[in-house]
């Protein structure tokens, strides 16, 4: 009797593409080298580095990571247009493993009603852009947007035409969400069986998740024979988002026994990818999420607790550490020291220089004498405020911050800002509350006008002494720009938060301009 070989499912990230379109999530190109650096360490195969003719900026990322991101594929988007292809190509081109990726409607409704033509037309772009494609680039792939609405001969044929053209990856887009497992299986299965060169490409699936079955869907795509799956960290993507990879990863994991397949993930880097997706682009992860969620390890009931302190299987589906959460009993705390500090970051995946880990030891003990025990998650957000002081730019830098508020008081604010000329420039505001003063304090120095829409403040873990995580949004000119500041004091998370968003908006624009108010210079 012979034994079928477990078979490979290529882990297509599209979470610098898919995942940047999600509202407010515009990220600096330093930010998305940030994130494919990290994608690299969690081993997917194919990074979607952006959409290159979709902006200058678009096209400066997509450019700087295929420079830098050796290891895996490098894949721009495209259209099926001659000048989307040639950009892509030209930002991809030092890659060590370029990828084009060309798409177009095939919907009867997108065709008809988006790109205003007929299904011939869309079949002739669709050929024409792969033979260029391919004379630039021997990997190639092809999505039928909107596929899951097509016809299906029309797809069948599209999809033969494709592959014949050169096609190496046919990805068969979910675009709005509408499918439903059994019936995804079976329209890959009929495309396994019907298009005649399809043993030339590989199937491909990218499912939406408007109806909330984007990773049932690829999950029952894989059972049917795809062999690669497209999806963002945190399930971020268009409207509501893409597959969440961590969690079609972690299926594919935990139930080797059903699917028969395996991925190439470094798993033990999920709960870092995440922290890391979620710390740039400013969405926080909802605690009850699968995979990555605060509470997915937390057993609350009576019952559960007894069965876990038992035998932690019986109601653990997958141990923590296998994707990179807690797996330790060590509490730091302020006698500990540089090599208890240096292990336990090396446990949640950071590996440091000695000159990194004397910086993040000096912001160590700072917060552990306020602090009476530091867990994971204060390192977490210890590592994120490093990142954002090492790698984001910063143009003015905040030094010192002090406010008054009470019930009978106006609540006010004095701030001291270093500006990007060197001058420390210190004033003073009063507001509704000690933040909207601090911000004011902060305004009346910056002077770039910009409109407050979100402000989130969040509790890193719990106590009375835990790290507060605010994450705000401000507006100008249409331009969403995220900011994220901890510590345990709020305002002066709330002020290191609005400085990072400030900061982004000036580097992003190019102003840094150097106050309008004539603020005190000291
Ligand atoms: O959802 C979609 O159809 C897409 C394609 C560009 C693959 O994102
Ligand atoms: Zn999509």
């Amino acid at each position: 009797m012979t034994t079928k070989q477990p078979e490979k499912v290529v882990i297509f990230d599209t979470t610098l593409r898919d995942g940047e379109q999600s509202a407010g999530a515009g990220l600096t190109t330093q930010e998305k080298l940030e994130v494919a650096r990290q994608l690299d360490r969690l081993g997917v195969d194919i990074i979607e580095a952006g959409f290159a003719a979709s902006s200058p900026g678009d096209f400066e990322a997509v450019k700087a990571i295929a420079s830098e991101v050796r290891r895996p594929v490098i894949a721009s988007l495209a259209r099926c247009v001659p000048g989307d292809i040639d950009a892509a190509w030209e930002a991809i081109k030092g890659a060590e493993k370029p990828r084009i990726h060309t798409f177009i409607s095939s919907s009867d409704n997108q065709v008809l009603n988006l790109l205003r033509k007929n299904p011939e037309e869309v079949l002739d772009m669709a050929v024409s852009s792969v033979e260029r494609a391919k004379r630039h680039c021997e990997n190639v792939e092809f999505s039928p947007m909107d596929a899951t609405r097509t016809d299906m001969d029309f797809l069948l044929k599209l999809l033969e035409a494709v592959i014949a053209a050169g096609a190496t990856t046919v990805n068969i887009a979910d675009t709005v969400g509408y499918t439903v497992p059994a019936e995804f299986y079976r329209r890959i299965e009929t495309i396994k069986k019907k298009v005649p060169n399809i043993g030339k490409a590989v199937i491909s699936v990218h499912c939406h998740n408007d109806l909330g079955m984007a990773t049932a869907n690829s999950v029952a795509a894989v059972m049917a024979g795809a062999r690669q799956v497209e999806g963002c960290i945190n399930g971020l993507g268009e409207r509501a988002g893409n597959a969440a990879l961590e969690e079609v990863i972690m299926a594919i994991h935990t139930r080797k026994d059903a699917l028969g397949v395996y991925t190439d993930v470094d798993t033990r880097q999920i709960y870092r990818t995440s922290r890391l997706v979620s710390d740039i682009t400013g969405f926080p992860v909802q605690p009850n999420k699968a995979v990555v969620g605060a509470n997915a390890f937390r057993h609350s009931s009576g019952i559960h607790q007894d069965g876990v302190l038992k035998s932690r299987t019986t109601f653990e589906l997958m141990d923590p550490k296998t994707v990179g959460w807690g797996g330790t009993s060590l509490v730091l705390g302020k006698l500990s020291g540089r090599a208890g500090l240096r292990a336990r970051l090396e446990d949640l995946g950071y590996q440091m220089t000695k000159e990194q880990l004397d910086t993040v030891f000096e912001d160590f003990k700072h917060l552990a004498d306020r602090k009476r025990e530091v867990t994971d998650a204060d390192l977490e957000a210890l590592m994120a405020s490093q990142r954002r002081t090492v790698s984001e730019p910063v143009t003015y830098t905040l030094e010192h911050v002090q406010v008054s508020s009470g019930n009978h008081e106006i609540p006010t604010a004095t701030v001291r800002l270093t500006r990007p000329d060197g001058q420390s420039v210190t004033d003073a505001a009063t507001g509704t509350g000690p933040v909207d003063a601090v911000y004011k304090a902060i305004n009346r120095i910056v002077a770039v006008p910009n409109k407050l829409t979100e402000f989130n403040v969040n509790a890193v873990t719990q106590g009375i002494d835990a790290i507060g995580s605010v994450t705000i949004r401000i507006e100008k000119d249409g331009e969403v720009y995220v900011g994220r500041g901890s510590d345990t004091d709020i305002i002066v998370a709330s002020a290191k938060a609005y400085m990072h968003a400030l900061n982004r908006l000036l580097a992003i624009t190019g102003q840094a301009q150097l106050g309008a108010a004539q603020p005190r210079i000291s």
